[in-house]
């Protein structure tokens, strides 16, 4: 396939600098420092039976990532929320991803200077994206524990969203090179954090756990926590040590682009009987059942 082949295959829309247009279509200057410098932050959410979940959430997570990163754009709440929706009513799409970004912008010349750029806002929509395929979510993921360790909280604030993904992006080869699917990252201290787009949670004697620093703070992670609650699991968020995941009962994954994923085999030994394990399943369940609850879900406007 050529690139023009590439671009024909790319089904949504996007939002750039107060235009809509055939996702296709969008590009991004070459000298957004974004592109050059990954000095951008974005969010990701979804739309599910029509509704946007958790959109009042991932707007709050947005802004914080951008205070944190010192990036400012002119829309209220409002009218990001607005920004969105609208890109979701184009394409129609009742299951669909959502990503929204800020870039630090393109640099005026002869300077280097951030703060001079103006920070510049982009979205798209796209069909609904799950990181792990159909076999994947129905057997489970296969994990290794990665020898690339995750960029230290102490150099990145992990709880930005951000796209300095090559950690995480060159431990997928070792996962590939060892015959499983995906990776989990430790940091020096012999901890774990996260794998490539998602949190981890690990089930010993039927309580969870789940990693507190290193890591993006999941709004599926969040609601994780919520469900466990209501069920009166014992979940706990803290430092989380690679031997416990080599000795958990069960793990599973956690992110917005397909919810939770078991993992039934790690660093080749088989987790149980090798299938999803109950207490994955009841969350698993519950996690989709949440997306009936009126207060967490906000209706698309498809016929305005
Ligand atoms: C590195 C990383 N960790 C965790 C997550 C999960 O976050 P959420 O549940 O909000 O999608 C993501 C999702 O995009 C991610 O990219």
């Amino acid at each position: 396939m050529n690139a023009i082949d590439e671009l024909a295959a790319v089904q949504g829309v996007a939002y750039m600098d107060g235009r809509y247009m055939p996702l296709a279509e969008a590009s991004i200057p070459i000298l957004d420092r974004g592109f050059l410098r990954s000095d951008i932050t974005y969010d990701a959410l979804h739309v599910w039976k029509g509704r946007i979940f958790r959109l009042a959430d991932h707007i709050a997570r947005f802004r914080a990532s951008m205070a944190g990163l010192r990036m400012s754009l002119p829309h209220t709440d409002g009218e990001l929320a607005e920004v969105l929706m609208e890109c979701v009513r184009r394409t129609g799409y009742r299951d669909a991803f959502i990503m929204v970004m800020c870039s630090r912008g393109v640099q005026p010349p002869g300077t280097r200077d951030p703060r001079l750029c103006r920070n510049r806002l982009y979205a798209y929509v796209q069909p609904f994206l799950w990181i792990a395929n159909e076999e994947q979510r129905r057997d489970g993921l296969r994990m290794v524990l990665a020898k690339t360790q995750r960029i230290p909280p102490e150099s990145l604030d992990q709880r930005i969203k951000n796209f300095h993904w090559l950690d995480l992006t060159m431990s997928l080869f070792e996962a590939y090179d060892r015959d499983a699917t995906v990776t989990v990252l430790p940091l020096a201290d012999g901890t774990v954090t996260e794998g490539p787009g998602f949190n981890i949670f690990i089930v010993k004697d039927g309580a969870l756990a789940t990693p507190d620093r290193g890591m993006f703070e999941g709004i599926t992670r969040r609601t994780v926590t919520e469900i466990a609650a209501d069920l009166q699991l014992r979940c706990e968020v803290r430092p989380v040590r690679a031997e416990e995941v080599a000795e958990a009962d069960e793990i599973f994954t956690s992110t917005t682009a397909g919810g939770i994923t078991p993992v039934t085999w790690y660093e080749g030994r088989k987790l149980g009987d090798g299938r999803p394990g109950p207490i994955t399943t009841r969350i698993l369940d519950l996690y989709w059942k949440r997306h009936e609850d009126d207060a967490l879900n906000t209706p698309v406007r498809y016929d305005d």
